[in-house]
């Protein structure tokens, strides 16, 4: 792993034009449940069960029950050495994009500038009536939250399993992946779409791919180089010699 991370750094050190990609991985160090692993993510549900419009439909203030788990979990910590990483790398680098998939907000919190939420932000909620978006940063909304302008059913304003991307972010993401030098994947199963063939178009644009992740994933035949291991350990290890 030694030589894998000082080849690495002289890659990052060198490069203008960086994008990273993040998945749940990066803040499981910060006490946030990824998403697959033994026992399913909540209760006993699958991130399927409770991430679809039709689990919404079905039974709005079981998803919500859900939401407001999650809410309360990630009001209670905060990010880590991994994000702060991030941060002192975009201040490195002249062309830098974070693309996450979570939808914790500690990137944002840990001061990431450059950054597209492709999943959305769990502190927002949308109206499913009017459309309207709205922050509210409340622990537990309630069994079945509503509108305040029109009364309809308010919903997490995340991406479920089903549900395209916002075009303008995912439109962003893609050029930020096929315009890099280097692209780093930090944390993720490598299997949910669209997120998923990032790295791959970065590389048939002629970049080098890296992945850290504690362990392999189906991408991990693909990287220039994988390192393996916490990504709250690893990545200070990356940038510590840009001070
Ligand atoms: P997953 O839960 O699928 O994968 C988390 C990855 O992080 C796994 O590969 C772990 O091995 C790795 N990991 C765990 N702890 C780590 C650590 N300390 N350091 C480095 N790696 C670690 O989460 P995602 O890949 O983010 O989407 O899942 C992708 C999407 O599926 C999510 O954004 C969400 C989910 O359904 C939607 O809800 C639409």
């Amino acid at each position: 792993m030694e030589k894998g991370i000082n080849e690495l750094k002289k890659v990052i050190i060198r490069a203008k034009r960086v994008t990273v990609l993040t998945g749940a991985g990066i803040s499981a160090e910060s006490g946030v449940p990824t998403f697959r692993g033994s026992g399913g993510l909540w209760r006993n549900y699958e991130v399927t069960d409770v991430a679809t419009p039709q689990a919404f439909a079905r039974d709005p203030k079981l998803i919500w029950e859900f939401y407001n788990w999650r809410r309360d979990l990630i009001s209670k910590v905060t990010f880590n050495a991994g994000h702060k990483a991030l941060v002192e790398l975009e201040k490195h680098v002249n062309d830098f994009t974070l693309i996450t998939q979570n939808v914790d907000g500690l990137h944002r919190q840990a001061g990431s500038k450059r950054l597209l939420e492709i999943h959305g932000n769990l502190w927002e909620v949308r109206c499913t009536k009017c459309g309207v978006v709205t922050m509210d940063r409340s622990k537990n909304m309630g069994q079945l939250p509503t509108c305040t302008a029109c009364g309809g059913i308010l919903r997490p304003n995340v991406i479920w399993f089903g549900e395209s991307l916002n075009p303008d972010m995912i439109h962003k993401a893609i050029e930020a992946s096929q315009n890099c030098e280097f692209m780093l994947i930090v944390g993720t199963s490598g299997i949910v779409q669209p997120a998923a063939s990032l790295a791959f178009q970065a590389k048939a644009k002629g970049a080098l791919i890296a992945e850290i992740n504690i362990e392999q994933t189906p991408q991990s035949g693909h990287m220039d180089f994988v390192l393996t291991g916490p990504a709250g350990e690893i990545l200070p290890m990356l940038v510590e010699d840009f001070n």
